[in-house]
């Protein structure tokens, strides 16, 4: 059990350790750093052999319960190098809080927060030379737990593996901080009400592919996911959260359960809050999101995410016809939103909340 473990560290050789690729032009996701964590859940033994240790392949056996019935959730979060050189991260305690709400809804065993926590200080410590420096950078840190137990019968799993890898990444999208295109898809949905949408499971992503192709063939960069009942209300933007702005109003649509509740949404719901804008969380239809464009009350929209902090919409693309907000440009709330949530994560701006740690 983990009260009576020490976390052991397997350190790579330095003649070992891999080249770190240029701070400039990353793309997200593709490197990795020389270390990760790793520790193994048995219904015997709890969590046990927890160690930071090299970068490694997993031997798993082909009929790992992962393969078959999808027992697996991640995380996304990030890492910065302060000012003062150390090492810190936006909202970890939030993230790996969420993760156990996934792993309770997929039969999978609760992390111990606080430890794992500490590891992960740990591990960023150790590979704080791969935190990239240029602006929008960071390293992207990648908590995954999956059921490895070898068995084909349907039913949760009786044995877990936990790892954590970091990637130094620049922008999610190739477009940067420039507006993206979004495709709004009326015959596939993302999730149901009463489905797995508020929790980050790999299936949602994989169910996901097939109408960001569809996406990618009209020249767009996501897709604007409506609701699987009536392919009516608004829910996300590709792998983040959406916001409009609208007139003087600040709308995102609410947590109603097939919604991923985003550590980068509540980020911005605070901030503008604390800003003293008029901000809703409330459903919101994609024929009020038109018409707000068509009449010119539409003035800006954007997505939220860890990976893609905020990432203004340009063009919303419906039944084929094209919408285009705030001339394309990203509009004046985003940029300040961008700007302060940036500020905060870097540790150039005040932290009034708390989130950096
Ligand atoms: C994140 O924003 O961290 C995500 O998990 C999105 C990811 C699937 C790229």
């Amino acid at each position: 059990m983990w009260e009576n473990l020490d976390v052991a560290l397997e350190k790579v050789s330095v003649e070992n350790l891999k080249e770190k690729p240029s701070s400039e032009n990353l793309c997200f996701g593709s490197d990795f750093t020389d270390h990760m964590f790793a520790m193994t859940w048995s219904r015997e033994n709890g969590w046990h052999d927890a160690k930071i240790c090299p970068y490694h392949n997993l031997v798993l056996d082909p009929a790992a319960m992962v393969f078959h019935y999808g027992q697996a959730i991640f995380e996304g979060m990030k890492g910065y190098k302060g000012k003062d050189g150390q090492t810190y991260m936006f909202r970890p305690t939030d993230n790996l809080e969420r993760m156990n709400q996934s792993a309770v809804r997929l039969c999978m065993p609760r992390l111990p927060v606080d430890k794992v926590l500490k590891s992960l200080k740990a591990l960023l410590y150790l590979e704080k030379d791969w935190i990239p420096e240029a602006p929008g950078s960071s390293l992207y840190i990648r908590p995954t737990m999956i059921a490895v137990e070898p068995s084909l019968g349907v039913r949760p799993s009786e044995k877990y593996y936990f790892f954590v890898i970091m990637s130094p990444v620049g922008a999610y999208y190739k477009e940067g901080c420039n507006p993206t295109k979004i495709y709004v898809s009326d015959e596939q949905a993302r999730a149901v009400p009463g489905g797995v949408g508020n929790i980050k499971t790999a299936g949602n992503y994989a169910a996901s592919l097939y109408t960001a192709e569809i996406a990618r063939k009209k020249g767009c960069s996501q897709v604007l996911w409506l609701d699987a009942k009536e392919f009516k209300y608004v829910e996300e933007v590709g792998t983040s959260n959406i916001f409009f702005r609208i007139g003087d109003e600040l709308i995102t649509p609410p947590l109603g359960g097939s919604i991923l509740g985003g550590i980068t949404r509540d980020s911005i719901l605070k901030l503008a809050r604390s800003w003293g804008l008029n901000v809703s969380e409330r459903k919101i239809t994609i024929e009020e999101v038109l018409r707000a464009s068509e009449d010119g009350t539409l003035l800006e929209s954007f997505g939220t995410g860890t990976a893609a902090v905020i990432s203004p919409v340009g063009e919303i693309v419906y039944k084929d016809k094209s919408y285009i907000i705030n001339a394309g440009k990203a509009g004046e709330l985003s940029q300040r939103l961008y700007a302060e949530l940036q500020g905060i994560q870097y540790g150039e701006l005040e932290d009034p909340f708390k989130w950096v740690e």
